[in-house]
């Protein structure tokens, strides 16, 4: 779907089966089993959800969660036919050991993480996520996130900003820019946002629009994007059973780099952990890596999807 279109929920759901990001492999990390039990922390629109409930037909069970009511709604109607074997909550995957304890499922075979916004909520111009529509800065996945975007650019002090923009956003002209969106403020539009970045920080020659990484900064920060990463992984290890698999699919350096960290840490074997020297204990290694490069899209996946280009899956494996 491309950029700027405008579609409802709905008209996604009715006109165009839906295909997420790297299906096929995350299919093939998982090999959903008949009876086994999977989670998928991020259901969107449900397509992995749903490929993994065919899957593992006729008695596997799939615990799905997704902040974001209308991606619920969304994910309601793709699982529709398979409403048996489903347990859909509305929950950030940050609360993972508590769903999983309400289910008294005490260990499970697989666990899928998308993370990042969904081309629904990207294309539904209300919710805040892109400039090329002008809508409320909003950037909010679902309602319990506190602040939205508007709130911090026009809240934040003018360090804050810069920080904000530079640490999430990667971006080297941080300081101009929020330099420009203090002196302009009150800004309520993601136009109006998208302009003032544009007049302070033009193109470079640079494929994507001058204000991209500073609209991927906000939406980080708005949903606390990276400290929810930190807080579900360990929680996916706890809950896996031996010989489970973890799958997550990032879109940017930062949160790859928190996952990376993540596997390569838990797959060490351990002699005196660095915390307990005194009371050396060996620990040994509780996940392997399934690859050890991340899998990316085929050219025909980006070619049809674009958006898939910065997409980069790692699997592992709990030992
Ligand atoms: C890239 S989409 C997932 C698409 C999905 N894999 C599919 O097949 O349609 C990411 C989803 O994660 C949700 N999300 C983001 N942060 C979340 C969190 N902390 N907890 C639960 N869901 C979250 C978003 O609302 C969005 O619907």
């Amino acid at each position: 779907m491309c950029r700027g279109q405008i579609t409802s929920p709905l008209h996604i759901m009715n006109d165009r089966p839906h295909q997420p990001v790297l299906y096929k492999e995350i299919i093939h990390a998982l090999q959903p089993q008949n009876g086994g039990r999977y989670v998928d922390g991020t259901l969107g629109a449900g397509g992995h959800a749903r490929g993994i409930l065919e899957a593992s037909a006729p008695d596997g069970q799939l615990l799905g969660l997704d902040v974001d009511p209308q991606a619920l709604a969304l994910a309601r109607k793709t699982l529709a036919p398979y409403e048996q074997r489903t347990h859909l909550v509305q929950a950030s995957y940050i609360s993972l050991s508590r769903q999983l304890d309400q289910l008294s499922w005490k260990a499970v075979d697989g666990i899928v993480l998308d993370l990042g916004v969904s081309s629904m909520q990207f294309d539904t111009p209300e919710r805040g996520f892109s400039f090329m529509n002008d809508a409320p800065l909003d950037m909010r996945f679902g309602p319990s996130m506190l602040q939205s975007a508007a709130d911090l650019v026009n809240e934040y002090s003018e360090s804050e900003l810069a920080d904000l923009i530079y640490r999430y956003g990667e971006e080297r002209d941080s300081r101009k820019i929020a330099r420009a969106i203090v002196r302009a403020r009150p800004l309520h539009t993601t136009r109006e946002l998208a302009a003032v970045i544009e007049a302070v920080s033009p193109r470079r020659g640079e494929r994507i629009h001058p204000a991209t990484r500073t609209f991927q900064a906000l939406r980080i920060a708005v949903n606390e994007e990276l400290a929810s990463v930190e807080a579900v992984l360990p929680q996916a290890l706890a809950g896996l059973r031996s010989g489970g698999r973890l799958a997550v699919i990032s879109f940017h350096s930062l949160e790859d780099r928190i996952v990376k960290d993540f596997f390569r840490e838990q797959s060490k074997d351990l002699i005196n952990p660095p915390y307990e020297q005194i009371y050396a204990e060996e620990r040994k290694a509780t996940l392997k890596e399934v690859n050890r490069k991340p899998i990316t899209p085929g050219e025909d996946e980006i070619k049809s999807n674009p958006r898939a280009r910065s997409a980069k899956l790692r699997i592992a494996e709990k030992m």
